[in-house]
């Protein structure tokens, strides 16, 4: 989301994995056609209604699973949680209410939901990105492509035999067509663990291994997953902007921000602000990550630990100053990430979505605060559910009123799969299916072994309130 002077029309779209919200402010103070339709679609969620609404519908038929244990706090042994899941990976890798609940909410046809499950089964290849504005930048490219990757083809036959854990080398390593320009991306068939066996198993990917390593270490090389890119790539930071990336940690994506806002550039003034509260973990990351970037890259970098909500306005030059570029990528329940955390699956429950919602409007209205006007603010999640995504741009665009448009997202995708972000969405929490409805469901204590049900509201309902 972002704070513009010029009018621009737009309609959302969605990415298939990680959507983002591309919103602009505008100093008009006319109602406009596009916050009166973000505010029709988020009719089903009435913030102000507190009250707990709704029945259980037909629980059997929304498809139960064994209540989870972790989420009433029960101590849990980690062995004996590795071995459930390696058992449920083996026999089940599925969830009967992530299943009801994501075709209740329409983000897929029907006959789509198979491939959406099969495809989160399959393990997350590792992609590596070339940062093109590095001096060393086109000198490891060539290296990838003529002799690391030259040597990996040789080595085809055997290696096109080979297999690690029932995962082969789709393809040995290949450029990334469907991205957005200046991203120099490059994918290999297998994942991260079946990279690390195969390095030690085959001196050509071990070779391929050592030179990604390297272009780590000195900042020219990013290992990043494509559809986390993408945020950035669209939210199209230029030389010389100053940015803000107010969850930061651990960093791939300031790093991209840093890329391309070049604060060693001869657009003077270029500056990225990565921030993040995870004072203990998460900034010790980041400065990890963002500490091989090169030093004139660095001499643009501020890193703050605040809590994101309280970030205050800065001051830039002696001039409190705003950003041309805000990146949200906020917190969230993380259902995208499945295919590198499957225990997000195993465990999953509509509910930490829904708790979140309040929390992701909160912050991405103060992070508007913080934008220029004129400038853009990009909303991200990598949850795939619309009451952190949809329904978080329509209450902003609500709030914010007719001085934030949304953006058309359209043409900055490359040619990814993209479709219009949903205009309804429904609210529903987890119940035990032990027959009951309403309150009674609600107040009776669960069990292990008891099973749960989806159950939807008519109105928004603050579950942490309950
Ligand atoms: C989705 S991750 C960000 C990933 C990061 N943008 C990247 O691409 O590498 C969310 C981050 O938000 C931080 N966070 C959570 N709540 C926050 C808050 N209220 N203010 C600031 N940071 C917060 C967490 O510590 C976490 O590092």
């Amino acid at each position: 989301m972002g704070r513009q002077g010029a009018k621009r029309r737009g309609t959302r779209q969605k990415g298939s994995l990680e959507p983002s919200g591309l919103v602009e402010v505008e100093e008009s103070t006319a109602p406009r056609p596009e916050a009166k339709r973000a505010r029709q679609g988020g009719s089903h969620l009435e913030e102000e209604a507190v009250k707990l609404g709704g029945s259980l519908q037909n629980p059997d038929a929304l498809g139960c699973m064994p209540w989870n244990r972790w989420k009433e706090g029960a101590a849990v042994d980690p062995k004996q949680e590795h071995a459930e899941l390696a058992e449920w990976k083996e026999k089940s890798f599925t969830n009967p209410l992530f299943e009801a609940y994501y075709q209740a909410q329409g983000i897929m046809a029907a006959d789509e939901l198979p491939t959406l499950l099969a495809t989160l089964k399959r393990p997350l290849p590792v992609t590596f990105r070339v940062n093109p504005a590095h001096h060393a930048g086109a000198s490891i490219l060539r290296r990838l492509q003529k002799e690391t990757l030259g040597a990996l083809h040789r080595a085809r036959p055997q290696l096109r035999a080979w297999r690690w854990r029932g995962q082969k080398l789709e393809f040995l390593a290949r450029e990334v067509q469907h991205l957005p320009e200046n991203c120099v991306v490059w994918g290999l068939g297998l994942d991260r663990a079946g990279f690390n066996v195969g390095r030690k198993q085959h001196p050509e990917m071990k070779e391929l291994f050592e030179a990604v390593q390297h272009g780590m270490s000195v900042g020219a090389v990013v290992r990043q997953e494509v559809v986390s890119m993408l945020p950035v790539s669209v939210l199209r930071p230029l030389p010389g902007q100053r940015a803000l990336d107010m969850f930061a940690a651990p960093g791939s994506k300031t790093a991209q921000l840093l890329e391309a806002i070049r604060p060693d550039s001869e657009a003077a003034g270029g500056l990225v602000v990565a921030n993040d509260a995870g004072a203990e973990e998460r900034i010790p990351l980041l400065r990890r990550a963002l500490g091989a970037r090169p030093v004139s890259e660095q001499a643009g970098l501020v890193i703050t630990c605040a809590k994101g909500e309280q970030l205050p306005l800065m001051c830039f030059g002696g001039e409190t100053r705003r950003f041309d570029r805000v990146l949200v990528d906020a917190p969230c329940s993380r259902d995208g990430t499945v295919r590198k955390a499957a225990d997000v699956l195993r465990k999953w429950t509509p509910d930490p979505g829904t708790q979140l919602h309040a929390v992701q409007v909160e912050l991405a209205m103060h992070s508007l605060r913080l934008l220029e006007v004129g400038g853009t603010m990009v909303y991200s999640t990598c949850s795939l559910n619309p009451v952190e995504n949809e329904a978080v741009v329509a209450s902003v665009l609500a709030r914010a009123g007719p001085a934030v448009v949304l953006l058309d997202m359209g043409g900055r995708l490359g040619n990814l799969r993209t479709r219009p972000g949903l205009s309804h969405w429904r609210v529903g929490d987890a119940v035990p299916c032990t027959g009951m409805t309403g309150s009674t469901a609600k107040n009776k204590p669960l069990s292990a072994g008891s099973k749960m049900a989806m159950r939807w509201h008519d109105t928004f309902v603050r579950l942490r309130e309950r």
